[in-house]
């Protein structure tokens, strides 16, 4: 740990500006608990969550393939080294110059049934017969009640009277469904019970629809535990074990690559925000940390505070994934030699805006202007989702530390 603080803040005295970095180490472990725990399946690493390269390399390395949720991201999956079959492209909205331009390096995931016919036309026009997927909205929902409205994929329901238009799609076959209903699920059984009931859409699927289903891709949603003190990580030993019983029962119906997508569990925990005080101040009995890019270096504690400061306490906002998890996810450090006394302080930024705050009236020992702050949590969602550019501010670095200790930037 120490060597690690000491790493730091060499690296702030060296570049003179906030930083995200990123630990090896902590990926490798995060990827060893799922292909160890649910060695069933195959694993996608969802690049929206981090596209930094070093971490799709190190990931892509393990095994992994790519969830893609742009004609970029397949790019990036594409330099990374993986091969057509292991991108799997799933976006809503995806344009023609979308679907021609990935078409051969990716198994797309048609998300509605006018992007069917697209992805048809396309491939007719190319003299091809391609292979892809179909998002399903599902009948249900992640606590097991009935299914939502939704503008991800088609709706369950509407599949056998849309027979007539899947005879008419000549140029491409469907040999995959795709499924993803929440982000961030802690509790085993609820995933369990979640990855049974696709099952279950994928038997009706081969049996009712006659698609040679080829893979099942039963999203993303295993979370992590953002706060030590409130959250219990996710058993996912006792899920593995239960999907092994599972998936014995069910191998003779279906035979197809099963496919979790993940993107928190492997990456979040493994980055820190490094920014340092450049101001000190206190106003009508509150005091502020002023540090350099707040909201525009790490957008999503700004949010926290924002979106908490509104909402009823018994509220839990899931909707807002991934721009708001919880208020108390991230956790505060000041990387400072010796020990002081605590105080009630507020974390805010260099932004003229009054939403730049990070932390409001949290305990933090006694800071001295240039103290360095560390934010945790910043692996995943973090330098993708902010506003890096706004104010005209300099965009934080990010670097990256492999296991073996090299510096990657
Ligand atoms: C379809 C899909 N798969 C996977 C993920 C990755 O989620 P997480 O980072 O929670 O693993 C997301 C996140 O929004 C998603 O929408």
């Amino acid at each position: 740990m120490k060597d690690s603080l000491d790493v730091i803040k060499n690296l702030m005295e060296q570049y003179e500006k906030p930083f995200y970095i990123y630990n090896e180490g902590v990926i490798d472990k995060q990827i060893k608990i799922l292909t160890e725990e649910l060695s069933q399946f195959e694993f996608l690493y969802s690049i929206k969550t981090n596209p930094y390269a070093p971490i799709v390399d190190f990931i892509v390395s393990k095994g992994f393939g790519a969830d893609a949720a742009s004609a970029n991201e397949v790019i990036i999956a594409q330099k990374a080294g993986l091969p057509c079959e292991k991108i799997i492209y799933s976006s809503p909205g995806k344009t023609r110059q979308d679907i021609e331009k990935t078409l051969d390096k990716s198994i797309i995931v048609a998300d509605s049934y006018n992007e069917l016919d697209l992805i048809n036309n396309i491939a007719k026009q190319r003299g091809l017969n391609v292979k892809i997927g179909l998002r399903i909205n599902p009948d249900y929902n992640m606590n097991m009640g009935q299914g939502i409205s939704s503008k991800f994929g088609v709706d369950e329901e509407t599949l056998v009277n849309r027979k007539e238009l899947f005879k008419n799609l000549t140029n491409i076959k469907i040999v995959g469904i795709h499924v993803h209903l929440r982000s961030q699920i802690l509790d085993y059984s609820a995933l369990y019970k979640y990855y049974e009931r696709v099952f279950k859409l994928a038997v009706f699927c081969k049996e009712s629809m006659g698609w040679e289903l080829e893979f099942i891709n039963f999203g993303g949603g295993i979370g992590i535990a953002y706060s030590a003190s409130n959250d219990t990580p996710l058993n996912v030993k006792l899920l593995g074990e239960k999907c092994k019983v599972l998936i014995e029962r069910l191998k003779n119906k279906i035979n197809a690559r099963l496919i979790i997508e993940t993107g928190r569990f492997l990456v979040c925990q493994a980055g820190k925000y490094i920014t340092r005080i450049v101001d000190i101040k206190e106003s009508r009995g509150k005091k502020y940390l002023i540090v350099t890019s707040s909201l525009n270096g790490f957008l999503r504690p700004s949010i926290a505070e924002l979106l908490s400061s509104y909402m009823p306490k018994t509220s839990k906002l899931q909707g807002c994934e991934p721009l708001f998890t919880a208020k108390d996810a991230f956790e505060f450090t000041i990387l400072k030699n010796g020990k002081s006394s605590f105080e009630k302080v507020s974390v805010a930024g260099d932004l003229c805006t009054s939403a730049d705050l990070m932390a409001k009236d949290i305990m933090l020992p006694k800071a001295d202007i240039g103290d360095i702050l560390m934010v945790s949590n910043a692996g995943s969602y973090a330098y993708t989702l902010t506003p890096v550019l706004f104010a005209s501010h300099t965009p934080p670095l990010q670097i990256y530390i492999k296991s073996n200790g090299e510096i990657v930037l």
